[in-house]
C-alpha cells in the first residue's frame, strides 16, 4: 500500500515524502509545479529512492486523482497542496478558493468514491487568529482574517462534514511556523520572489542577497517587544505526520480530529534574528520599522494534545533551525534555481 502526498515538491510536502520513505512507507507525489519546480522532486529522489513515483497534475482535475487511485494501492492521503500567501489571498480572492477549496473538495470526493479512508490536512494556527489565551490549546474559539485563513476555516469544516457523512478518518494538522531545512541541505524552503516570512528573508539577508531585515514593530506587548510566534523544524513538522498517519490506524480511527504542530516555544523577531546571526558566523542587518498590517502579537501551540494523541514532540531547538536553514541557504543561495 502507498501514501499519496499532494504538494509533494513543495517545502513541507517534500520533507513529509523522505519521513515517509524513511518509516518504511511508499509514496506516490502529486504536484503541479505552481510554487515548486522538478528539481525538488530530484533532491527527493537522490535523499530517497531514484524510483520513487511523481505525477505532475493539478489536484482539481479529477482524471489525475481518478488515474493515481486506480493505478496504485493507495491507502492514505497527506494532502498539502494549496496556495499559502495571506497577503495574495486578500488580492485574488477567487485564487485562493477556487484552488485550496477546489482541491480539498476534489479530493475528498476521489477518496470516498475510490474507498480512500484515511486523509491528513496541512491546516494552520492561522485559524486561531490572536488567540485569548496562550500556549493556545485546540479547543480554541477559530476563524480567519484573510480569504487564505478562510480556505483553512472552510477546509477544516468541510473534512468534518465529510467524516461524519462518508466514513473518513481526518487528522486535521494545525501547523505552526515551519522553519529550517533537511540537514543534508539539499532539500529546502525557496520562496518565489521576495519572502514574506521571517526566516527565508533573513537567510536571503544572510547570504546577500537583501539588504537588511526590516523588524515589523519593536512596540508589542512582548518581552522585547517584537512579534513572538512558535517556529517548528520542518523535519519535526515532517514526523508529525508520519505520526498522525500511525495513529489514524490507532486512536485517531473514525474520527475528525484537530491537532497542533508547535514546540511550545514563542520566540521573538529579535531572538530569531540573534539565532540566525550565531549560526551564519556574522551580524544580520536589521531596523525596526512599523508594524505589518493584519499581524498579530503572539501565539504559540499548547503541544500537550499532540504528544498523547500522535505520541509526537518536537525535538529540534531554534539554534538547530538557523543551523540546517543557513546550511541549505549557504549551499544554494538562489534556491533550486543553482
Ligand atoms: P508550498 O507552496 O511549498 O507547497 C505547496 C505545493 O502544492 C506546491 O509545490 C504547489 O506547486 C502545489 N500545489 C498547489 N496547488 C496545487 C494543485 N491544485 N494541484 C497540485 N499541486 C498544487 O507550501 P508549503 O509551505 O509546503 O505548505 C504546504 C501546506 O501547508 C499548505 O496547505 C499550506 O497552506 C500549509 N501551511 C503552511 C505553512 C507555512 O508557513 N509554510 C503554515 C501553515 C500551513
Ligand atoms: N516579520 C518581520 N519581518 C519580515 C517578516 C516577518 O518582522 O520581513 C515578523 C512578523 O511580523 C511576525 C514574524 O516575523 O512577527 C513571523 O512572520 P512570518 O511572516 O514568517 O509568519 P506569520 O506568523 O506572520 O505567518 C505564518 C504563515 C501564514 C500562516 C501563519 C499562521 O506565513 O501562512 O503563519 O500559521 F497563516
Amino acid at each position: 500500500m502507498a501514501v499519496l502526498v499532494t504538494g509533494g515538491a513543495g517545502y513541507i510536502g517534500s520533507h513529509t515524502a523522505v519521513a515517509l520513505h524513511e518509516a518504511g512507507r511508499k509514496v506516490v507525489l502529486l504536484d503541479n509545479f505552481d510554487n515548486s519546480s522538478p528539481a525538488a522532486v530530484d533532491a527527493i529522489r537522490a535523499l530517497t529512492t531514484s524510483d520513487m513515483t511523481f505525477v505532475e497534475g493539478d489536484l482539481r482535475d479529477r482524471s489525475v486523482l481518478d488515474h493515481i487511485f486506480e493505478t496504485h494501492d493507495i491507502d492514505e492521503v497527506v494532502h498539502f497542496a494549496a496556495h499559502k500567501a495571506v497577503g495574495e489571498s486578500v488580492t485574488i480572492p477567487l485564487d485562493y478558493y477556487g484552488n485550496n477549496l477546489g482541491s480539498t473538495i476534489g479530493l475528498a470526493g476521489a477518496m470516498v468514491e475510490h474507498g480512500v479512508r484515511k486523509l491528513v490536512f496541512s491546516s494552520s494556527c492561522t485559524v486561531y487568529g490572536q488567540p485569548g489565551t496562550i500556549p493556545v490549546t485546540e479547543d480554541a474559539p477559530t476563524g480567519a482574517e484573510s480569504p487564505y485563513g478562510w480556505t483553512k476555516f472552510m477546509s477544516e469544516q468541510i473534512l468534518r462534514d465529510v467524516a461524519a457523512a462518508a466514513d473518513l478518518d481526518v487528522v486535521l494538522l494545525r501547523y505552526f511556523n515551519p522553519v529550517g531545512a533537511h540537514e543534508s541541505g539539499t532539500l529546502g524552503e525557496d520562496p518565489n520572489g521576495i519572502p514574506n516570512n521571517l526566516v527565508p528573508y533573513v537567510m536571503q539577508v544572510a547570504v546577500g542577497r537583501l539588504e537588511e531585515v526590516g523588524v515589523f514593530g519593536g512596540d508589542y506587548n512582548t518581552p522585547d517587544g517584537s512579534g513572538v510566534r512558535d517556529y517548528i523544524h520542518v523535519v519535526d513538522l515532517a514526523e508529525g505526520h508520519v505520526a498522525a498517519l500511525d495513529a489514524l490506524d490507532g486512536s485517531l480511527q473514525g474520527a475528525c480530529t484537530a491537532v497542533n504542530l508547535g514546540t511550545g516555544v514563542g520566540s521573538s523577531v529579535l531572538e530569531v534574528i540573534s539565532a540566525a546571526s550565531d549560526a551564519v558566523g556574522a551580524p544580520i542587518a536589521y531596523e525596526i520599522v512599523d508594524r505589518r498590517p493584519g499581524d498579530i502579537e503572539q501565539i504559540y501551540a499548547d503541544p500537550a494534545y499532540a504528544k498523547e494523541v500522535l505520541g509526537w514532540e518536537s525535538t529540534r531547538d531554534l539554534a538547530t533551525m538557523m543551523r540546517d536553514h543557513w546550511n541549505w541557504q549557504r549551499q544554494n543561495p538562489n534556491g533550486f534555481g543553482g
